[in-house]
């Protein structure tokens, strides 16, 4: 199915911020800030997006009606800050996070601030993706496993509405990839792309 980019205008940055979007953000930057300081292993994988954006952009999209469903997914979910956004506007939120610390400390943050959200330990890339080893020779900041973690959420890429990742540079195409061999019609992928903002796809 061929993805089909949807302009996201530079005025979202104009947006109010969602009522207790700033609060919660702030609380897990401390919890984050603390982390980078008590833990000597740096997780080189690991860089937070503009959360402020994505709260700004999640507005957007849902003012736009853009979405098909209301489950959300994010790849890679760091701290869980995305999927606890997600969550705090109703929809029903999962993160898959692969460093075990950071499922650990983002579960803690989730249970602190009393979001719904829920993240699980494993890999986001689901088994079965034809040319995998291919895709994945190319990015140096993916762990390129295949996972089970699916059985254990339930669901499956197809069941989400809106999936959500921060590519590092240049590896934003084997999310797409991801994407679009394992996404329903209809799905939403918003990537965040550092001084290029937020990008937007549908899956035709
Ligand atoms: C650039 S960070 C983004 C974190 C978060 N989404 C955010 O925007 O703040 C990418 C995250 O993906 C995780 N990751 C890398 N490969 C993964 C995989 N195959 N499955 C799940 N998580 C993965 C890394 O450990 C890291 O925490």
């Amino acid at each position: 199915m061929p993805l089909r980019p949807i302009k996201v205008p530079d005025s979202i940055k104009q947006l109010a911020y969602f009522d207790g979007a700033e609060e919660l953000i702030d609380s897990a930057n401390e919890a984050i800030e603390a982390f980078m300081l008590e833990d000597e292993d740096v997780i080189e994988n690991f860089v937070n997006c503009d959360f402020h954006l994505f709260d700004q952009v999640l507005t957007w999209i849902l003012d736009e009606h853009l979405l098909t469903g209301n489950r959300f997914l994010e790849f890679g979910s760091g701290f869980g800050v995305g999927s606890m956004l997600a969550s705090m506007r109703g929809m029903e939120s999962v993160g898959i996070e692969i460093e075990p610390r950071l499922v650990e400390h983002s579960t803690r943050v989730i249970e602190e601030l009393g979001s719904d959200a829920k993240i699980y330990c494993g890999s986001f890339i689901p088994r079965g993706i034809e040319g995998l080893p291919d895709l994945a020779s190319d990015v140096d900041h993916v762990d390129g496993e295949e996972g089970d973690v699916y059985d254990e959420i339930g669901m499956e890429v197809d069941d989400f509405d809106l999936i959500f990742a921060f590519p590092w540079p240049g590896e934003h195409s084997f999310f797409e990839a991801i994407f679009e061999a394992s996404a329903a019609k209809g799905a939403l992928l918003l990537t965040y792309r550092g001084r290029e903002g937020m990008h937007l796809l549908r899956n035709e």
